[in-house]
C-alpha cells in the first residue's frame, strides 16, 4: 500500500508521562516510548503539551524534536503561550484541540464555528512557520466548513462519541456515530481538507473507521499504552497496525 491509499498511524505518547508523573522522576521515558513506536512502526509520534503540564512536559517536546525521525505531530489549546512554543519547535504538524483544566482527557472537538476569526489569527502564523495545521472537531458539517474557512490543511474528527457507545454496549448509537463520521469523512475531503481520526480507538474499534477511504491518519493512545502493560509496546502497536492494514485491504 502506497501513495494516497496509505493510513498513517500517529501514537500518542501522553499517558506514558502520565505514568511518570505518578511519581515524578524520569521513569516510563516518553522519549524511549516514541523511540519504540517508530521502531515498530509508527508513522508519527503525537505528543500533546497541556496547560497544566499533567503529563507531556516542555523537556519532553524539545526532547521529541531532537530525538524524531518520524514526524511530531503537536497538540495544544490555542492559547499565545501554545503558539509561542509551537513557534519555536516549529513541529511537522500542530493539531488544535479544545481544553479545559477539569476534563480527564479532551472531551469534545473545538467550537471552530463560533470562533472563525480568533482561530484564522491564531493559526495562520503556525502555517507560516511550516507546521501542517490541524483542528479536532466533532463530525458536524458546520465545524467542518469553518475549519475550511480558517485555512486549516486537516481536520481530525473525534471518535470519542463512537468509541463509547461501542465500550458501553450501546451499538445501535456507535453504528449512527459511525455513519456521520464516514459521511463527514467524505465531506471533508470532498472540500479539499485532510481528513485524520482519533480518541479512543482500541482493537475493537479501529477497523470500520481505518475503512472509510478518505481517512488518511489515525492518532491511538490511551489503549496503546495500556495494552504495553500486557504485551509490551512494540507488539501492541505492530496488533495495531495489523489490524489498521486488514481493514483497509
Ligand atoms: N487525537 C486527539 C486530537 C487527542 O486529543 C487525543 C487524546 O489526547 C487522541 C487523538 C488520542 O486519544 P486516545 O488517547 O484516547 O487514543
Amino acid at each position: 500500500m502506497s501513495g494516497s491509499d496509505t493510513l498513517r498511524l500517529g501514537v500518542n505518547i501522553d499517558h506514558v508521562a502520565t505514568v511518570r508523573n505518578a511519581r515524578g522522576g524520569a521513569y516510563p521515558d516518553p522519549l524511549r516510548a516514541a523511540r519504540i513506536a517508530e521502531e515498530a512502526g509508527a508513522d508519527g509520534i503525537t505528543a500533546h503539551l497541556r496547560e497544566d503540564r499533567r503529563h507531556i512536559s516542555d523537556a519532553d517536546i524539545e526532547g521529541l524534536m531532537e530525538v524524531l525521525t518520524v514526524p511530531l505531530n503537536f497538540e495544544m489549546a490555542a492559547t499565545d503561550e501554545m503558539q509561542k512554543i509551537a513557534l519555536r519547535h516549529r513541529p511537522h504538524a500542530v493539531c488544535i484541540v479544545p481544553e479545559k483544566r477539569e476534563e480527564r482527557t479532551t472531551e469534545g472537538g473545538l467550537e471552530v464555528a463560533r470562533e472563525e476569526n480568533r482561530l484564522a489569527h491564531f493559526i495562520a502564523p503556525l502555517r507560516e512557520a511550516g507546521s501542517r495545521v490541524s483542528i479536532f472537531i466533532a463530525a458536524d458539517k458546520r465545524q467542518i466548513e469553518a475549519a475550511n474557512r480558517i485555512g486549516a490543511q486537516v481536520i481530525e474528527l473525534h471518535s470519542g462519541a463512537y468509541c463509547d457507545a461501542y465500550s458501553e454496549g450501546r451499538y445501535d448509537e456507535a453504528d449512527a456515530e459511525l455513519q456521520k463520521m464516514r459521511e463527514m469523512s467524505g465531506f471533508a475531503h470532498d472540500l479539499g481538507l485532510e481528513v485524520h481520526v482519533g480518541h479512543g480507538l482500541t482493537y475493537d474499534t479501529v477497523s470500520p473507521v481505518a475503512a472509510f477511504p478518505e481517512v488518511r491518519e489515525l492518532n491511538i493512545g490511551h489503549f496503546l499504552i495500556g495494552e504495553a502493560i500486557f504485551l509490551g509496546l512494540a507488539p501492541a502497536i505492530k496488533e495495531m497496525r495489523r489490524l489498521m492494514d486488514e481493514a483497509r485491504a
